[in-house]
């Protein structure tokens, strides 16, 4: 499609979903570090992110700003609260306190296990922009609607009811994620990944019009690993991928952050 735009700064974001603890949280991300400290890696053309358990926020934040590490942090999850009688929430303006740069908001395993529709989506979305977070916002299809709707449907209709709803020029990162593909072993393949992405910046088009649609970083999720990510990466609307289980080990996380240098673990 036609919107192009160079502007847009690849991001690797790990997705540590209820893994790891506030110590192993700490070992993991040091180990990250220095891996990519020993192999010379200058972050000058990707963001890296973490997104670990609340738990972990604090040890994580204070590994990043005491060691000065060119990570960004982010959270799963946040209430669309701000604060009160919500017994188990987590507040954006806590995220913010803590330095959190983005927040994950409808995770598939969210929609799945705790029931959140497209309208809670909406209001978590809003919460993060309210606190001055970058909601991450994961759409995906099902196995079923795959076969039953193709692939964009679902993903196009999960992201308009959230571009609606929200100001045009809010910054928002898209995550393309096929439910079928996450945790499965089995990718979508990069031309697939490309045609939903490309899809998704349409519908940014079409909502919050062509300076969004270029400036807008759409994701790909779903079995990403050092030995897939250069072909995704090499699609012009990916801009980069949420990676859950492969982020868990530094070593192949810092892999795929080395995605330019096609470096691989196996
Ligand atoms: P996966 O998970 O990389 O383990 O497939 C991706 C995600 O759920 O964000």
């Amino acid at each position: 499609m036609a919107v192009e735009s160079d502007s847009r700064r690849p991001l690797i974001a790990g997705n540590w979903k209820m893994n790891l603890d506030h110590l192993q949280a700490i070992a993991v991300v040091q180990k990250l570090a220095w891996t990519l400290k020993d192999k010379n890696f200058q972050p000058t053309g990707v963001d890296i992110a973490v997104l670990p358990p609340f738990t972990d926020l604090r040890s994580v934040q204070t590994l990043i700003a005491a060691d000065n590490l060119d990570f960004q942090l982010g959270a799963q999850d946040l209430s669309p609260h701000d604060s009160g009688a919500h017994t188990g929430d987590i507040s954006g303006a806590f995220l913010k306190a803590l330095a959190c740069k983005y927040v994950l908001v409808g995770h598939s395993e969210r929609r799945a296990d705790h029931g959140e529709d497209d309208a809670v989506c909406v209001q978590k979305t809003q919460a993060a922009l309210k606190h001055d977070l970058v909601p991450l916002l994961c759409v995906g299809e099902t196995a079923e609607d795959l076969e039953k709707l193709g692939a964009s449907a679902v993903p196009v209709s999960q992201l308009t009811a959230v571009l609606e709803a929200i100001p045009s020029d809010s910054e928002l990162v898209v995550a393309y994620e096929p439910v079928w593909a996450i945790g499965s072993g089995t990718p979508a393949t990069s031309d697939q990944a490309q045609e939903v992405c490309a899809t998704l910046r349409e519908t940014i088009l079409s909502v919050h019009g062509k300076e969004q649609a270029a400036r807008t970083r759409i994701l790909y999720g779903g079995s990403v690993k050092s030995s897939n990510i250069a072909g995704f990466m090499k699609k012009p609307d990916v801009d980069g991928a949420l990676v859950g289980g492969a982020s868990l080990d530094p070593e192949e996380f810092a892999a795929i952050v080395q995605f330019e240098k096609h470096v691989t673990v196996e």
